[in-house]
């Protein structure tokens, strides 16, 4: 296994559209997600997708950590809020209903920025695993997020695209001033 070197905002690779991967169990693509996994918790990441490290291939990995919800004690509750580590090859995403949820986010190829992202809050998604496996769940919370935003790097977008307002881009170091005169 490796760290692989981390593309940032800017590296063309970060702005194409990734392929699909032929063959999701092929021993390369096995090789490609351990490097990711080992990048990613070296790099302290939720997540991370193939163009991230050079690599234009619709791959993603991701884990996200559990919310503290009150949510978790009410039936309804058949989403995820966190999720495993979980590896997605050719994932799909299928966005369950209109609402809309606004949170911070953070990428590996925006160093020391945050910004606040509204996106789809329900969503559904498709992939496979890098045994070729597939993977077919739903998520909301973080998990939703950290699936969206990852899938995004494999379409070329990173989240300042998905930003609403520019103001709400800031500097991680700062962001307890922030907090502070937004209370
Ligand atoms: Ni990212």
């Amino acid at each position: 296994m490796a760290i692989l070197k981390i593309a940032c905002m800017g590296h063309p690779v970060l702005a194409r559209r990734a392929e699909l991967v032929r063959d999701p169990a092929a021993p390369e693509i096995r090789r490609l997600v351990a490097d990711m996994l080992e990048t990613m918790v070296d790099a302290g990441g939720a997540g991370l997708a193939a163009p991230q490290v050079h690599v234009p291939l619709r791959v993603v990995v991701f884990q996200a950590p559990g919310e503290r919800t009150d949510e978790g004690l009410i039936a309804e509750e058949r989403f995820d809020h966190s999720a495993p580590l979980t590896v997605l090859i050719n994932p799909e995403i299928e966005i369950l209903n209109e609402e809309r949820e606004g949170g911070w986010e953070g990428c590996l190829s925006v160093p020391g920025l945050r910004g606040f992202v509204e996106r789809p809050a329900h969503i559904r998604y498709r992939g496979f695993d890098h045994e070729g496996h597939p993977i077919a769940r739903t998520a909301k919370g973080f998990h939703a997020r950290v699936v969206q935003h990852e899938c995004d790097h494999l379409d070329g977008i990173l989240y300042p695209q998905r930003m609403d307002d520019l103001k709400k881009l800031i500097f991680e170091s700062e962001a307890r001033h922030w907090v502070k005169s937004n209370e």
